[in-house]
């Protein structure tokens, strides 16, 4: 275990950049338990987290990727304390408001995925702006997950051509597996190639469960806020030892 870990921190920084992954996923975890390593209020630890997504994002910039996916927030998140969720979504506005100034210049476009009915007015309204700008956008697509839920974003997309088939306008027969992906808020987004789960926790908490089939899973101890370059380089140089099958053979 030891050896295999050494071996992968030589490698790193060894990024093959004509093979990076089209699209990377990551659940930002860890938040509240870095802040508490420092006798920190859990809040303290997102701040910082939010800090590492905005590197992070740039550097996924820098290095060419087409999509990054985060979760940020998720649909069984409401459970928390109130000034936690209260701290989560002030820091989500503060973060969209930026976007909104910076998208253009940055060339980066920020999209949203989840179910947006449950947020403030204020929010919806920067998730509203966020998206009428990225329109005009080109560059890396950032996916912020908020108030996302891999199970959630399912049950809507069955609604949704639920209603499209009592309206006429599709049957059951004509759905395929390309079709239903377009009923999903990652509609035209390619299936992420890498998720990365930091923190420690090797479950998948509802992200991406349709999208994430047959990506490549990446665990790793380092908390959200302690992420770095080096860590994004390890995850994809494990990725590039991989050999991708899809329940074939393999390359020959
Ligand atoms: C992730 O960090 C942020 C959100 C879920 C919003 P956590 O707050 O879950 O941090 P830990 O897991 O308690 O350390
Ligand atoms: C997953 O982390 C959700 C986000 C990072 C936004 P959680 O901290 O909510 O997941 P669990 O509760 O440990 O499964
Ligand atoms: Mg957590």
């Amino acid at each position: 275990m030891f050896l295999k870990r050494k071996k992968v921190r030589a490698l790193a920084g060894e990024v093959d950049y004509s093979r990076l992954p089209r699209h990377i996923a990551l659940i930002m975890d860890g938040n509240g338990r870095w802040a508490k390593k420092r006798g920190l209020p859990r809040k303290a630890g997102h701040a910082m987290g939010a800090e590492t997504f905005r590197r992070i994002a740039l550097y996924c910039k820098e290095i060419g990727l087409e999509y990054f996916t985060v979760y940020a927030f998720s649909t069984e998140n409401w459970k928390r304390p109130a000034d936690e969720v209260n701290a989560i979504m002030g820091l989500l506005e503060k973060y969209l408001l930026e976007a909104i100034e910076k998208m253009e210049k940055e060339q980066m476009k920020l999209h949203i995925f989840g179910d947006l009915t449950p947020l403030s007015p204020r929010l919806k309204e920067l998730c509203a702006r966020t998206e009428e700008i990225a329109k005009t956008v080109n560059g890396l697509q950032v996916n912020l997950c908020l108030n996302y839920g891999g199970r959630d974003e399912i049950l809507h997309g069955v609604k949704t051509f639920a209603e499209a088939c009592q309206r006429g306008e599709t049957t059951p027969d004509a759905l395929t597996e390309t079709l239903f992906s377009q009923y999903l808020y990652s509609k035209d987004v390619p299936d992420p190639d890498l998720i990365i789960r930091p923190s420690g926790e090797i479950r998948i908490s509802n992200f991406l469960l349709w999208q994430g089939a047959y990506a490549e899973y990446y665990f790793t101890d380092v908390l959200w806020p302690d992420f770095d370059k080096e860590e994004l380089n390890r995850a994809i140089v494990s990725y590039q030892h991989r050999s991708r099958r899809f329940g074939g053979i393999g390359g020959v």
